[in-house]
């Protein structure tokens, strides 16, 4: 159970009017914070890398670890290949054992995206139980070696999502509707919700069931969240608030103890700082007991 990919759990999760939290790590320590989250709330989450990280780390190396610590924890944990723009590394990730793969080619055109798409999920449904994330439109801001300026993005048309869904195989969607990467300029940024509602119905109506995930949850203000989630949002990809609490746990940590040496220390205080952001996640997606 506790080894999964994302389609199950987020069809569910859609079912069930709730959303999973889908949180960007970089090291161990991130890692097994979210995951001590994760069971004390018994929330089913989704844990991401960048393809940096990926790389850094390395991806066997990464796999080994999310298999022991999910294998040990009595909630379904997905791992998710983030952003890769590259179809040959999101084969080699799924072969790998990352459970869920995102092909971003949204940065193509239409049918280069639809062709790149469709060859990463006919790879990753031809490996097992991988499922896999696309993104039509362009979510705007920096994520890893993705980077789209305000001025390009471009928001993902309903009629085009249902094109996308049905020729390409994607088990979840991620459609650009004016969320952004990054720390937003406002404190209440424009979202497009009534795109949203016309992309979902668009599908339903196709009879496509597919989980929607939304990017750039960082600083999305309470009420938004609230709004993406009756209209179906069903993962929240959160990555620069993880970040930011690890740095600034980092930076007060030393300051406060600049004379100590002792990185166990360190870890604890980024453990807890991690945890707290992660926990607030499951709270505003109502989570908590869904595992
Ligand atoms: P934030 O960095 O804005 O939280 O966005 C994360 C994201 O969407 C990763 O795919």
């Amino acid at each position: 159970m506790s080894i999964v990919n994302a389609k199950e759990m987020l069809l569910k999760a859609t079912d069930g009017g709730y959303a999973v939290g889908a949180f960007n790590i970089t090291n161990l320590i991130q890692m097994e914070a979210v995951i001590e989250a994760a069971v004390e709330r018994s929330a089913p989450l989704i844990i991401q890398t960048s393809v940096t990280p990926s790389k850094f780390l390395g991806r066997e190396v990464l796999v080994a670890i999310y298999r022991t610590l999910a294998e040990a924890a009595p909630i379904p944990i997905c791992l998710h290949l983030d952003h890769c723009t590259d179809v040959g590394y999101c084969k080699d990730c799924a072969a790998a054992g990352y459970t869920n793969i995102m092909i971003d080619a949204s940065k193509q055109g239409f049918e280069e995206n639809i062709r790149q798409t469709r060859e990463v999920a006919d790879y990753a449904h031809g490996q097992g139980d991988i499922s896999v994330e696309g993104e039509l439109g362009t979510v705007a801001g920096v994520e890893d070696q993705v980077k789209v300026v305000e001025d390009e993005t471009q928001l993902a048309d309903p009629a085009a999502a249902v094109e996308f869904v049905e020729r390409t195989g994607i088990d979840l969607f991620a459609p650009a509707i004016g969320t952004a990467h990054g720390v937003y300029k406002t404190s209440d940024p424009k979202v497009d919700f009534d795109r949203l509602a016309a992309i979902r119905k668009a599908l339903e109506t196709a009879g496509l069931q597919v989980p929607l995930v939304v990017h750039g949850g960082t600083g999305l203000p309470e009420h938004t969240v609230k709004k993406l989630l009756e209209l179906g949002g069903a993962k929240f990809n959160v990555s620069t608030e993880l970040k930011h609490s690890l740095i600034d746990a980092t930076f007060d940590y030393l300051q406060a103890n600049r004379g100590e040496y002792n990185p166990g220390k360190i870890d604890k205080a980024v453990k807890v700082a991690i945890k707290k952001t992660v926990n607030g996640w499951i709270d505003r997606l109502g989570c908590q007991g869904e595992a």
